[in-house]
């Protein structure tokens, strides 16, 4: 599945299978994290973080924003993680965005998190939308 395709059957999960993803599947997520394009101006940093880090997430890793506290680095934060939301959906993965689970020893720069992990829940189907109709 490309990211594009991704777009449209994405969805935020909630439970996950507590198993750990190998170090290698991990290693590539960073280095996603590490290339993922980001606006001009103030820049994210990316966090990967396992969940004897957190409080609040249910799955197994999570990837921390690190960035300023003002609109175009929280702008550019969710346009680049965004990203690496459909990147880690196309795999195959969950995710979801929390902005109530925290790490544990949250930095002062530490803004937002995206906890991801492998899941049973399925995909979403075309049944699953109940958007109005767009007259
Ligand atoms: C910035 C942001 C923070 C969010 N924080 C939470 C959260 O703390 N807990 C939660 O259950 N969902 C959280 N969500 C997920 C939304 O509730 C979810 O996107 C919404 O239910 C729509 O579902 P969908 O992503 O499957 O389309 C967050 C989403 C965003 C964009």
């Amino acid at each position: 599945m490309t990211q594009y395709e991704a777009i449209f059957i994405r969805r935020s999960v909630r439970e996950y299978d507590p198993a750990p993803l190998t170090i290698a599947r991990l290693a590539k997520i960073q280095s996603v994290l590490d290339n993922v394009k980001q606006l001009p101006g103030p820049t994210a940093r990316f966090e990967i973080v396992n969940a004897d880090k957190l409080k609040g997430a249910a799955a197994p890793h999570a990837i921390l924003v690190h960035c300023e506290d003002t609109d175009a680095a929280w702008f550019n934060a969710g346009y680049s993680l965004q990203a690496v939301d459909l990147y880690l959906q196309a795999e195959g993965l969950g995710s979801i965005w929390m902005g109530m689970a925290k790490p544990i020893y949250p930095s002062l720069d530490y803004r937002i998190l995206l906890a991801f992990g492998q899941t049973n829940v399925p995909i979403r189907t075309e049944a699953d939308f109940k958007r109005k109709d767009i007259t």
